[in-house]
């Protein structure tokens, strides 16, 4: 009895140890000019580590029971019946794409301005892509040109809520149900962001999100798919589970013979992948599901404090804005598109590089106009308006973080570098 209470005692205290190391060593890697302000980030304390130490000791590496914890989280967050944790959102998209069964030269409508994964399983499924626009300010997709590019051979729709925003999903929904169309929702950046009362995830037949560091919570990696049809579910962890059987366990030969769940590990029923993530990165994702909404409450008011103070600048960068007023972002970061009359006086490239120098971290609006990028130079598509702004973005925007480890002395010094910056961008040169 009393070997249990010392033994538990100096458990405590090493807990307590790594907790008081893991404070100092976030205080002095938090020095604005001295260590990076990151656009984003894994924001974590002793909570996390602890609990993916006691995943690690556990030695249960996967599918274990913090997946499934994790997954009834997403579940009840989501009011969604079903939920997948995989290793990535690029893996979670794939689930979505290939579970659907989206049929090779079916139309998907989607935006030029994207991130690769959103579209890559609907290219290897020999989908035919249609491209719409985007807009400057909400870089989000332009809803007037994918309700012009539809056709009969239109199946499906993807849309990225590219940084944390939207465009009107209202227009979108009714989109969708007047050509009876499939809708993949790719959230990857938009943990916790809403349209009127329903959160972004719930929209759509499917969602994938991403718990990369930089995004909303951070699982050390990891992506999750959600659905409300048994059907994809279950075809979807087939995908993930190397295609194993888990459709029905009727037909399989033996079943009486032998244990039928050791019979089922070993009967395939999909042509799939391995895209389980560990257990110890669900041990950090539960905890970090418990932080989203003050992390999300800070992403705003980090966002509002930036909207504000960007307001005098307007002459020289188009500001963020959403659709309407039922879109309600929790923003990925913060984006800036340069005006005319900036270019005049300075290259984007040239902002970026001074921005890297003062440690501030600063990156492109993801892939800009995919189609520009080698990958995809044999690409074909079919658009239903000009590119201009997906075109644009990619040589004229780029965002800067808001993501909770911008501390209130961090934020101030980005607001004085670009005011350095500008006051005199010859001298910045
Ligand atoms: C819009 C979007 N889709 C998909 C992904 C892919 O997610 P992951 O990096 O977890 O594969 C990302 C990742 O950054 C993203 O931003």
């Amino acid at each position: 009895m009393k070997e249990q209470k010392e033994n538990d005692a100096e458990a405590e205290k090493i807990k307590s140890q790594i907790g008081d190391l893991t404070r100092k060593y976030f205080e002095i890697t938090n020095k604005p000019g001295l260590t990076p302000v990151r656009y984003g980030g894994s924001l974590h304390d002793e909570k996390e580590l602890v609990e993916m130490i006691n995943a690690v000791l556990d030695g249960w590496w996967v599918n274990g029971r913090r997946t499934k914890e994790f997954e009834n989280i997403m579940e009840k967050f989501f009011n969604a019946k079903h939920s997948i944790f995989c290793n990535s959102g690029s893996s979670a998209l794939i689930l979505a794409f290939e579970s659907l069964g989206l049929e090779k030269g079916s139309e998907i409508i989607t935006p030029a301005l994207t991130f690769p994964t959103t579209i890559n399983p609907a290219i290897r499924q020999g989908m035919d892509i249609v491209l719409a626009d985007s807009d400057i300010g909400t870089y989000n997709v332009n809803v007037e040109q994918m309700e012009n590019a539809v056709t009969k051979k239109t199946k499906a729709i993807i849309i990225p809520h590219l940084l944390g925003n939207m465009s009107d999903m209202d227009r979108i929904m009714d989109l969708v149900e007047e050509h009876d169309l499939i809708f993949l929702e790719d959230c990857c950046e938009a943990l916790g962001s809403f349209y009127g009362n329903r959160m972004l995830g719930t929209f759509g037949d499917t969602a994938a999100f991403s718990f990369f560091p930089s995004h909303h919570i951070s699982a050390a990696g990891g992506g999750m798919f959600i659905t409300n049809s048994e059907e994809l579910y279950v075809r979807a962890l087939s995908l993930k589970n190397w295609g194993r059987q888990y459709s029905s366990v009727d037909y399989i030969p033996n079943q009486g013979l032998i244990r039928s769940d050791y019979i089922q590990q070993y009967t395939y029923e999909a042509i799939g992948y391995n895209f389980n993530a560990s257990e110890i990165e669900a041990a950090k994702g539960i905890v970090q599901m418990g932080k989203l909404g003050e992390f999300n409450k800070i992403r705003q008011e980090n966002f509002g404090l930036l909207l504000r103070f960007f307001k005098k600048y307007e002459d020289y960068f188009i500001l963020p804005r959403t659709v309407n007023n039922r879109a309600k972002p929790s923003w990925f970061a913060f984006p800036l598109t340069m005006t005319e009359k900036a270019k005049k006086l300075f290259t984007r490239e040239q902002l970026m590089d001074f921005l890297f120098k003062k440690k501030i971290e600063a990156r492109y609006i993801l892939a800009g106009n995919i189609m520009r990028h080698s990958a995809y130079s044999k690409i074909k598509f079919r658009t239903s308006g000009s590119l201009a702004n997906s075109d644009k973005v990619f040589t004229d925007s780029f965002f800067i973080g808001v993501y909770p480890g911008i501390n209130e002395e961090k934020m101030k010094y980005v607001r004085e570098s670009f005011d350095e910056f500008i006051s005199n961008p010859k001298a910045n040169l």
